[in-house]
């Protein structure tokens, strides 16, 4: 299913292809209004660029669109922004396509295009922040913008046009047959497809994210074209969605410290000594969101919330038949990974047998770089008042690390 071709400005123009029945983007993320993979062609009065390209999945009708947006010209550059296979997917074929084009990007994205495309003679001009390239009166200048949201990425602005090309940053896995953001049929499906996008994409690069609100903001920008979703427009959504990444990426300080005790307990044993750590914790910090949580009994999107933004958090796992029980595993499956290093955290419960539960939770949290308590607190079985009174003694002891 195509857009039909459309004019941005002058001298850009849409050649998106849509994807309206998409329901997951990589693996993980749940996309209930399909995408688009939104490409664009630049034309100056002596060069053309296409700016993306598509998806391989999508390349007849990826070549029609793009035919029909380049008018019989043969394009001189692919700018890629950014290499992810959702608008990489086709270069292969652009290559084939229109042999001489010239593939600028950054030097990370051009290593990864090697090895995306299995290809050591594509014909890279490798550009960084500051760079510029002429089209004949039409001026693309490169900014380097890392981990928006791989390391390859880069802005691309058109001066003339006061239109910036920025691919992931402010789209959204959303599908409407209209290109701009003031022909949204429905709004708030596309401002919840917007925040779904960002907590997905985005949510572990809030500093990234701050610094390239930074880059927009210190050029004088009308429209933004990203690579999926609505285009946006200063009379549209563009500052409503520059303000929403903006509060979704700026860190409120807390006045307390959360430390949310995650458990899972068959018997009420585990749930037993979470409650007396919990208590050794409010000795040391009175006014801490410390509450204590039975896994199965949460949603774990709410507990997911908590374990990514506490800044430090207990883990009591239950081991069964020599294993953890999956819930344990499903709450750190939630962990963000690239933000839970140095994250402090120590593990206790009650075990029947042998526990092994414990050395593969503490493993997984090594895997994740967490700052891991040295002591663990465990009970054998039924916990006695006395081991009660010394989960509350480890309770302090580890709050005093935090
Ligand atoms: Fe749309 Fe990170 O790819």
């Amino acid at each position: 299913m195509n857009i039909k071709m459309t004019k941005i400005t002058e001298s850009v123009t849409y050649a998106g292809v849509l994807n309206p029945g998409m329901r997951t983007f990589d693996v993980i993320m749940h996309t209930e209004y399909g995408t688009s993979y939104n490409s664009y062609v630049v034309d100056g009065s002596e060069k053309t660029a296409i700016i993306e390209a598509s998806h391989i999945s999508f390349g007849n009708a990826y070549k029609g669109i793009i035919d029909e947006a380049l008018g019989g010209k043969t394009p001189d550059y692919l700018i890629l922004n950014h290499t992810e296979p959702d608008h990489s997917g086709c270069v292969k074929q652009v290559v084939q396509w229109f042999p001489y084009i010239e593939i600028v990007c950054t030097k990370a994205a051009s290593i990864y295009l090697k090895n995306i495309t299995n290809n050591d003679s594509l014909n890279f001009k490798i550009v960084k922040t500051g760079d510029e390239l002429d089209l004949g009166g039409k001026t693309l200048q490169f900014y380097a913008a890392p981990f928006l949201h791989w390391p390859d990425s880069m802005f691309t602005y058109l001066p003339q046009d006061k239109v910036a090309f920025t691919c992931d940053f402010l789209g959204s896995h959303y599908c409407e047959p209209q290109v701009f953001d003031t022909d949204v049929t429905y709004p708030k499906k596309y401002i919840d497809s917007l925040k779904n996008y960002y907590d997905c994409i985005f949510a572990p690069f809030k500093p990234y994210v701050l610094s390239g609100l930074d880059i927009l903001n210190s050029l004088d920008v009308e429209i933004v074209c990203p690579s999926h979703g609505p285009v946006l427009t200063s009379g549209g959504n563009l500052n409503t969605v520059k303000d929403a990444y903006l509060e979704w990426s700026t860190v409120v300080e807390r006045e307390n410290v959360l430390i949310p005790i995650f458990y899972c307990s068959a018997y009420g044993n585990t749930k037993k000594i979470a409650q007396a750590v919990q208590k050794g914790i409010l000795q040391i910090f009175p006014n801490a969101e410390c509450e204590t949580y039975n896994i199965k009994n949460h949603n774990i999107a709410e507990l997911a919330g908590l374990l990514n933004g506490c800044d430090a958090f207990l883990l009591g796992p239950l081991t069964i038949n020599r294993d953890v029980v999956p819930p344990i595993w499903q709450l750190l499956a939630h962990a963000d990974a690239i933000n839970m290093a140095k994250r402090s955290v120590a593990l206790f419960g009650s075990f029947g047998w042998s526990g092994e539960g414990f050395a593969h939770t503490a493993m997984r949290l090594q895997q994740l770089k967490c700052n891991l308590y040295d002591e663990q607190f465990k009970v054998n079985f039924v916990p006695t008042e006395e081991d009660l009174a010394n989960a509350v003694a480890f309770g302090k002891r580890f709050a005093q690390t935090v």
